[in-house]
């Protein structure tokens, strides 16, 4: 059954109805100076190191296509279509034995990827087997390329040619192969590229007429992140460093749970040798209607050792999120019986193992064998996505009882569903109250508005209760993934104001992310999204660099401001503020949504403050504005200094804009 992923059509109206009322009225005077009180000597609360992190999908092409660097698409042949990326652009389809040559997809006997091509070459023309790639390859000028692949010579075919060729098909690079076994044998080889192409193709052509055997064709560049051959785009896991994250909470998102439970995530699946990760496709694949991606598989080049790998580079806590026995209730909502729920938290526990284990384990061992003996820490793991109901709740329970009677410091997240209000949201906010889930998930997909109206969410929590991940969230400027989303200063500076409450709020906040991540611009499902790439290029959205400026500045401790006059939207403004003890600085963020200046006045007590302060500031003229691949800086953060003199600092805020004020203190 083909079952779309629905978004309930009262979301829809609600989410365009708000929207029209979002843009903010002009009330305030730019005469009125409006007074912050931050008490430097009054620490609220701790601000929790993992307070701003990443939440990481293979969604928008962000794994296969995206971060990982391997640019051969369908390289073993696992698609449903077992051709599908290859082209042969020689070979007539109506004759096709009579002709220059063929491939044929066959099945071999080698679980779980069972499927190579056997190439019959039987033309003095020739055969060409073209890889197309994700939307193309990525090559640059002068970098290098290893092609990886496996062979079995049959007949005849004594070397195998692979030429990058560019859009108007001249060679860019090539090198020659010489086949030597007529056995499976593993063959690797460099070619260097003689000019950039960003959507380059990998063409085949073989010497010699007769028979070969091709599986695994790979191609990634040399230069990848920490130069690790097969890794990952060094350019994007730039960008994700520079968020400075807290966590990585991976491999999502749906994709967890699968439309199917046949097809959910399968961490063990994704782990030791390569060859062994059995293609799975992608859940949005086929999920919207209107963003059909039918190429969309996963090879689990970034699995679950990977992803550990790649929280570990970041400085980050890794996160990862388990399937619970439920597949997508938007789906088909398939359930594992619960007395049949055994496998999956066994899943759980073997992933604990995996993570934390001695050497000397059977999971640990894997992990070493992996290269990395040393245990990763794993200190939390999620239970179930967007999962909601009762068949939650008792799935949730059995996992909770078993992964705390093993590891009783593992800290456990769950979740309250795709909404963050109504009736499933209540339901599941009472029942988690009672159970051993130290951290609930709730996701805010909504328009510019509600973020504005929610900066309080958090200010009247029930301090005894679990504490809060705010696990995806994104201002949707139409509807809840409408194509027609954009990343404007709109939704990004709702998000900022929103994010000072969070920030207000870090007693019980103690986890935060944008959701999705990362898209690929010509083969994306979800708009909008954090990070937008081409196979060369990547630029920041304005909700980028508001996440950026949150996370880089949020120092160790929250401060009282609860003597000021407007942080929670009176008069258009919003603000926190925290110190940095490390580096002994004062940091105030303020929001102002108006559409005029705003005359502020930062009265900060109980420390000594330096006499320069330093200033950071995000704005807009255009509340439409976004950034592009042309103009990758139209909204980008600008610093200045100013001189500072006694505990007031008076500050201009610029219409619409993040300001970030920092003053060191003595
Ligand atoms: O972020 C995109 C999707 O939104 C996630 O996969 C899911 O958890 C949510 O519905």
């Amino acid at each position: 059954m083909n079952v779309k992923l629905k978004i309930p059509l009262f979301y829809i109206l609600i989410a365009s109805t708000l929207f029209q009322n979002c843009v903010q009225k002009d009330t305030t005077t730019s005469s009125d100076q409006i007074v912050f009180e931050v008490k430097a000597d009054d620490v609220i609360a701790e601000i929790q190191p993992t307070m701003y992190g990443i939440f990481f999908e293979d969604i928008n092409l962000a794994a296969d296509g995206g971060l990982y660097a391997e640019l051969v698409k369908n390289r073993s042949f696992e698609f449903h279509t077992p051709l599908m990326g290859w082209m042969q652009p020689k070979t007539d389809r109506h004759s096709l034995n009579r002709n220059s040559g063929m491939a044929a997809v066959i099945l071999s006997e080698n679980e779980p990827n069972d499927h190579f091509a056997r190439i019959n070459v039987n033309s003095a023309e020739g055969y060409e087997l073209i890889n197309e790639g994700f939307r193309g390859m990525g090559i640059r000028e002068n970098e290098n390329y290893r092609v990886y692949f496996k062979a079995r010579q049959q007949t005849g075919v004594t070397g195998i040619n692979f030429e990058l060729i560019d859009e108007q098909d001249n060679s860019i690079g090539s090198t020659r192969v010489a086949l030597e076994s007529k056995e499976w044998d593993d063959y690797q080889s460099t070619l260097k590229a003689d000019q950039t192409a960003e959507k380059a193709k990998l063409k085949i052509t073989f010497e010699g007429n007769g028979v070969v055997d091709l599986d695994l064709i790979s191609l990634f560049p040399q230069d990848t992140w920490k130069g690790r051959e097969k890794g990952l785009r060094k350019d994007l896991v730039q960008v994700l460093a520079d968020l400075n994250p807290g966590f990585l909470r991976f491999p999502g998102g749906c994709i967890v749970e699968g439309r199917t439970l046949d097809k959910r995530y399968q961490w063990k699946k994704t782990v030791g040798d390569l060859e062994q990760r059995t293609t799975l496709i992608n859940r949005w694949n086929t999920e919207f209607d209107h963003r059909p991606t039918p190429d969309y598989y996963q090879s689990f080049g970034i699995g679950f050792y990977e992803y550990f790998q790649l929280a570990e580079d970041l400085d980050a806590e890794p996160l990862p999120i388990l399937g619970c026995g439920i597949a997508c209730q938007f789906n088909t909502g398939e359930l594992v019986p619960l007395d049949q729920l055994d496998p999956y938290v066994q899943d759980a526990l073997d992933l604990i193992e995996f993570a934390n284990g001695a050497v000397d384990t059977e999971w640990g061992a894997l992990r070493a064998s992996m290269g990395h003996p040393e245990p990763f820490n794993m200190k939390y793991i999620g239970i179930g996505n967007e999962q909601w109901g009762e068949v939650y709740i008792e799935r949730l329970k059995i996992f909770i009882d078993e992964i705390k009677a093993r590891y009783p410091d593992i800290i456990i997240v769950s979740g309250t569903g795709p909404f963050p209000d109504g009736e499933h949201f209540e339901y599941a906010r009472q029942e988690l109250k009672s159970l051993r889930t130290e951290i609930v998930d709730e996701h805010y997909y909504r328009n510019p508005q509600w973020f504005l109206d929610n900066a309080d969410r958090y200010d009247n929590y029930d301090r005894n209760s679990y504490k809060i991940f705010a696990g995806e969230y994104a201002a949707q400027s139409v509807a809840i993934a409408s194509p027609d989303n954009k990343n404007n200063w709109e939704c990004a500076l709702a998000e900022a104001a929103f994010m000072t409450g969070l920030e207000r709020n870090a007693d019980v906040v103690y986890l935060t992310s944008y959701a999705p991540l990362m898209a690929h611009a010509d083969g994306w499902q979800w708009t909008p999204d954090l990070i937008w790439f081409n196979n060369l290029n990547v630029y920041k959205t304005p909700n980028y660099y508001v996440q950026q400026l949150f996370s880089v500045n949020k120092g160790t401790h929250l401060l009282n401001t609860e003597g000021s006059q407007s942080i929670k939207g009176e008069n258009h403004l919003y603000a926190s503020a925290v110190k940095d003890s490390i580096n002994r600085e004062i940091i105030i963020k303020l929001v102002n949504v108006a559409g005029h200046k705003q005359n502020t006045s930062l009265e900060i007590t109980g420390v000594a403050l330096a006499n320069e302060a330093g200033m950071i500031e995000l704005s807009s003229d255009s509340m439409a504005a976004e950034n592009s691949f042309e103009n990758p800086v139209n909204i980008a953060p600008e610093s200045n200094t100013f001189e500072v003199s006694g505990n007031t600092i008076p500050v201009i805020l610029s219409p619409q804009s993040l300001s970030v004020i920092k003053v060191k203190y003595q």
